[in-house]
């Protein structure tokens, strides 16, 4: 699925359940030690799922250790994403050289919990959440908003380095599988990540990919 809303020079590695045999480092290993284990499944297939797109990428196997907020720390030279939900894991990296940034993230085809919409969309993104689904009422479009916002944070993030709200991306989604999503500060004006969607089998995955040769971002306060 996700490899769908990817270009090709990005690799990429999905998983639907745990079943696989998904080895950690010692040094992943110590970051589960005594978290649920749930949690650990899911960590650990997704690291199985980020070391098959390393691979395919010709990079050697290594932990793949959280920086301060989260963020997952990619061997130099690449950037990637990770995202798990309940049925889905997947990771997608790239050559530096070619991306300069990618965030993807997996969510329940299902609309939001109620109340939870207006945390995420501003009035504009609200209107358009009504028009979307009065035309194509199949899909769960505030869930994808989210899940939109979402992936352009994880691909903002290790550029920008700080934390920022969901209202503070806009993202204009698209019908035909296509959205846009502006974080804050992104440069030029009005520029944003281009995103691609998809809707299949119960989920919904969003992935945002900014080219290397895209305009940069301004230089931002760093919070660690
Ligand atoms: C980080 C965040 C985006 C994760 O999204 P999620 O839907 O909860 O969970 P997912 O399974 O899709 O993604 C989890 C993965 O995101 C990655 N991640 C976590 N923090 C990250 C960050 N700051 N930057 C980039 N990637 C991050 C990690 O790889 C994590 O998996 P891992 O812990 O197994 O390595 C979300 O939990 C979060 O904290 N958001 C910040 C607050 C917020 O929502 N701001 C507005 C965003 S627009």
């Amino acid at each position: 699925m996700i490899r769908d809303l990817l270009p090709g020079f990005a690799a990429s590695a999905e998983a639907f359940d745990d079943g696989a045999h998904a080895p950690l480092f010692p040094e992943e290993e110590t970051l589960m030690a005594g978290r649920q284990p749930r949690r650990r499944r899911q960590f650990a297939t997704s690291r199985a799922c980020a070391r098959r797109a390393l691979s395919d990428l010709g990079v050697q196997s290594a932990p793949i250790l959280p920086g301060r907020h989260g963020e997952p720390r990619w061997p130099a030279g690449v950037v990637g994403s990770i995202t798990h939900c309940d049925g889905y894991r997947a990771a997608v990296v790239a050559r530096s050289g070619e991306a300069a940034a990618v965030g993807i993230d997996a969510e329940p085809g299902l609309p939001l919990p109620e109340g939870v919409r207006s945390l995420v969309a501003s009035p504009r993104e609200a209107a358009s959440l009504a028009r979307l689904g009065a035309r194509e009422p199949r899909v769960p479009w505030d869930r994808l908003l989210f899940s939109a916002k979402e992936a352009a944070y994880k691909a903002w993030f290790p550029q920008a380095r700080r934390w920022c709200a969901l209202r503070d991306v806009s993202v204009q989604l698209g019908a035909g599988g296509t959205f846009t999503a502006v974080p804050p500060t992104l440069c030029p004006e009005g520029a944003g990540y281009e995103g691609r969607w998809l809707l299949h089998a119960g989920l919904l995955v969003t992935a945002v990919l900014c080219p290397a040769d895209a305009p940069g971002l301004p230089p931002e306060t760093v919070i660690d």
